[in-house]
């Protein structure tokens, strides 16, 4: 089939890529020329592990290629996809539709064929209805019809979860739409995934509901993991226990410093606010909100406390800024408020991510940006684990150690080995445990 993507950005050029490889011909549509360029070249906008082959792999067979000409794109179309941004509103947080409401003015411009029309983005209920409105408002001769199609992938991991879907959600009102669509998935590469077939407004709810349950899961195991250390326990036990049981399920059960990401903070605010525009409160998910946002804070005031009550005029090396590991994303990533909270206590502030310093550049002040995780570490009287890349976990913590004023590591990820950083003379602080605090575990162990 021929499908367009519009928007090449992290959902639009993943699944545009995708679809290419399991046999479509895809044609991704962007406004951004030097973005435009940069894809033909091979050369990547984001940080996604595999995306460069598997983009350079399609474009070089011409079953994908890349162009800001929709109207060209258009023609011949079986499907256009809008995979464009929903960022946040700046007066008050809900999504913001003006991109995709832009697309589908310009797809009803420009189609010059019967065309189904797809959202993928993550939208607010009732958006497949608007979008539908629009195209049909421009009159033309042709037949419309909107169907709603989320994506669940994680970024870092996003071609597997592509390629290998728990599910695919196809929300359609129209007979024609859903077949079009079911036909776009139904190939050998992709038939062990259940297919779902809802109204289009149950679609678009599935996504904002499925982050919403994810950000209380792990927003639930972060309150859980205070209460291991207040009481003694140790949360990757209790998460480990309470994930046997299949109705919870093990995934999104690590404990850290509060989720971040392009995706639940917005979506989370999303469907809240779409939930109170309707007269319904969800006071899970805003309570999951407020939660969260705290926990990043008193993230710091934890460094705080490890240093023996304050920061000021101390170096504290951070490892890890992306929002979590195998992407360069920053966006609501945890490292932020941290940082900026540190430097207002009066500390120095040296960091290392082995991809996001460049964004984390444009978001932080008065950060020295390191090299390596051991150049952070040079000088600094604590070393902070925020992201839990595995190349951290591999450092020699004896070269580490040496470089340091002092050797103090707070892991925030409960990424690192505890008996490795012990036996290398550190002074450890994680999440959930309290491996030296009076009820210890091996403190435990050598009372008995
Ligand atoms: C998420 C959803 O998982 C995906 O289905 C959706 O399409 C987009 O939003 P993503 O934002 O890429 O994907 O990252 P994810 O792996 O879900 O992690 C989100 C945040 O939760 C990160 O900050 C991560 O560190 C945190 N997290 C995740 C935890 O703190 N603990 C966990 O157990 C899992």
């Amino acid at each position: 089939m021929k499908i367009v993507v519009v928007g090449s950005g992290y959902v639009g050029l993943v699944a545009g890529t995708c679809f290419a490889d399991i046999g479509h011909s895809v044609v991704c549509v962007d406004s951004d020329q030097k973005k435009l360029e940069k894809l033909r070249q091979g050369v990547m906008p984001i940080y996604e592990p595999g995306l460069d082959d598997l983009v350079a792999r399609n474009h070089a067979s011409g079953r994908l290629s890349f162009t800001d000409e929709l109207g060209s794109a258009l023609t011949g179309a079986h499907a256009a996809f809008i995979a464009v941004g929903t960022p946040p509103r700046a007066t008050d947080g809900h999504a913001d539709m003006k991109y995709v409401h832009a697309v589908a003015h310009a797809i009803a411009e420009k189609a010059s064929g019967d065309l189904v029309v797809v959202n993928k983005s993550t939208v607010p209920v009732g958006t497949g209805d608007e979008v539908e409105r629009i195209l049909l408002s421009a009159r033309r001769p042709f037949r419309f019809s909107v169907v709603s199609n989320p994506e669940f992938l994680r970024e870092g991991v996003a071609i597997d979860d592509f390629m290998r879907p728990d599910r695919i959600v196809i929300g359609s009102e129209s007979e024609w739409a859903r077949k079009v669509v079911s036909g776009i998935y139904e190939v050998e590469r992709l038939s062990e995934a259940a297919i779902l077939h809802t109204s289009r407004r149950s679609a678009e709810l599935i996504k904002y509901a499925a982050n919403a349950f994810l950000a209380m899961k792990i927003t639930f195991i972060n309150e859980i993991s205070d209460l291991c250390e207040a009481v003694g326990g140790d949360v990757r036990h209790v998460a480990h226990g309470l994930g046997l049981d299949s109705r919870i399920g093990s995934k999104f059960l690590n404990a850290g410093p509060g989720y971040g990401g392009s995706c639940f903070p917005k979506d989370t605010l999303a469907i809240s606010k779409t939930a109170r525009d309707h007269r319904v409160q969800l006071h899970t998910i805003e309570t999951v909100i407020q939660v969260n946002d705290n926990r990043k804070r008193a993230m710091a005031l934890r460094v705080l406390d490890a240093c023996g009550g304050s920061v000021r005029g101390k170096t504290i090396a951070v490892l890890g800024l992306a929002f979590k590991a195998h992407t360069d994303d920053m966006r609501d990533s945890p490292a932020i408020p941290i940082i900026q909270a540190l430097q207002d206590f009066g500390a120095r502030v040296r960091a290392h991510d082995p991809e996001a310093m460049e964004n984390a550049a444009k978001l932080l002040t008065n950060v020295t940006f390191c090299e390596d995780a051991l150049d952070a570490a040079t000088d600094s009287d604590a070393v902070v684990v925020l992201t839990e890349w595995p190349e951290f976990r591999d450092l020699d913590l004896g070269q580490l150690k040496a470089v340091m004023a002092e050797p103090l590591m707070i892991d925030l990820r409960n990424l690192m080995s505890e008996d490795a950083v012990l036996e290398a003379g550190f002074t450890y602080c994680c999440v959930g445990r309290n491996p030296a605090g009076p009820h210890g575990e091996k403190q435990l162990l050598a009372a008995e």
